[in-house]
């Protein structure tokens, strides 16, 4: 992956995604700003991107991506700082920066992810009646709204939550991080696909590709958990042996885990070989994925 060209999508996606953001005025200025806080520390802009890069493929008018873009990353942003909060993982940094209830007190965390999940709908329904294509936009709403939920994020954040200080089996591990992680990895790659104009097969085979990349980027985020700084993380290291939770790297080691990531991946790039489009940043990317230091 070319360094250069990764960081001219960022910035990209950061400057289609700051243009919805809500202004730090009124006499909630100080939650806005606590929202905003987190949203615009950084982060890999991960799943905006899958949105895009996805709907690319498929030759749509990509500015229809534009607010689920904004709506996903508010979801992942929300639920970051949700699962730092000291009831759940109770970590202190994040994306580089105090945690947002370190720094602005455990009410304004709360709210504030509340607020960035509320603001996520928003902006999807204000997208939905503005869109060339209604039914489609629709659609896409409906994948990020279930794959956020009980069904999706929040449901794999309870199981995972629930089952911190317990051994759990391998079946149940990927039953959690379908729903955590993978879950809006999903959400960000089906609905770029049907944002961008592909058919029930195409987005069927999105949706497969989706669930691999998404297993295995939960389980480098539990590698880099261990063998990364927590400089380079922006997160703290070692965050899971404090919460006792059973990880990919706790059942088969880091090199076992490793094997595994790029397993699922070859197998993700090898059902990418049947879309349309030129796939090659997102073969990129998930190459990427599995070599990255953060
Ligand atoms: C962290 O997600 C939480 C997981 C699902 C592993 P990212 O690693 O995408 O975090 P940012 O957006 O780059 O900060
Ligand atoms: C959390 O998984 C996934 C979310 C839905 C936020 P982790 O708890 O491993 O994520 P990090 O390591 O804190 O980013
Ligand atoms: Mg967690
Ligand atoms: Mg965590
Ligand atoms: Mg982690």
């Amino acid at each position: 992956m070319d360094k250069n060209l990764l960081k001219e999508k960022i910035e990209n996606i950061e400057s289609i995604i700051y243009g919805y953001l809500p202004a730090e005025e009124g006499k909630q200025k100080d939650m806005i700003e606590a929202m905003n806080y987190s949203l615009t520390a950084g982060g890999k802009r991960l799943r905006p991107m899958l949105i895009l890069e996805t709907a690319k493929l498929f030759g749509n008018d990509i500015s229809e991506c534009y607010p689920f873009m904004t709506a996903i990353e508010c979801i992942h942003t929300y639920s970051l700082v949700h699962d730092d909060l000291p009831a759940m993982d109770n970590d202190d940094y994040r994306r580089g920066k105090l945690t947002t209830h370190k720094k602005y007190g455990h009410a304004a965390g709360i709210l504030a992810g509340d607020g960035l999940l509320n603001y996520a709908y928003e902006v999807c329904a204000k997208a939905i009646l503005k869109s060339k294509d209604t039914i489609r936009a629709a659609k896409a709403f409906d994948v990020i709204a279930e794959c956020a939920g009980i069904y999706g994020m929040v449901g794999g954040q309870s199981v995972d939550v629930a089952l911190s200080g317990s051994k759990v089996d391998k079946e149940t591990l990927d039953f959690i991080y379908a729903l955590k992680t993978g879950a809006l990895i999903k959400a960000s790659m089906v609905s770029g696909a049907i944002l961008g104009g592909a058919d029930d097969k195409e987005t069927e085979t999105i949706e497969k590709i989706s669930l691999l990349i998404g297993r295995a980027f939960q389980i480098q985020d539990d590698i880099l958990d261990v063998t990364s700084t927590t400089e380079e993380l922006g997160k703290p290291v070692l965050s899971d042996e404090k919460n006792e939770k059973t990880t990919y790297v706790s059942l088969y080691g880091v090199d076992g885990a490793t094997q595994i990531v790029k397993e699922l991946t070859e197998e993700a790039e090898k059902l990418m070989e049947t879309l349309p489009g030129d796939k090659t940043f997102l073969n990129d990317l998930f190459e990427y994925l599995i070599y990255r230091k953060n």
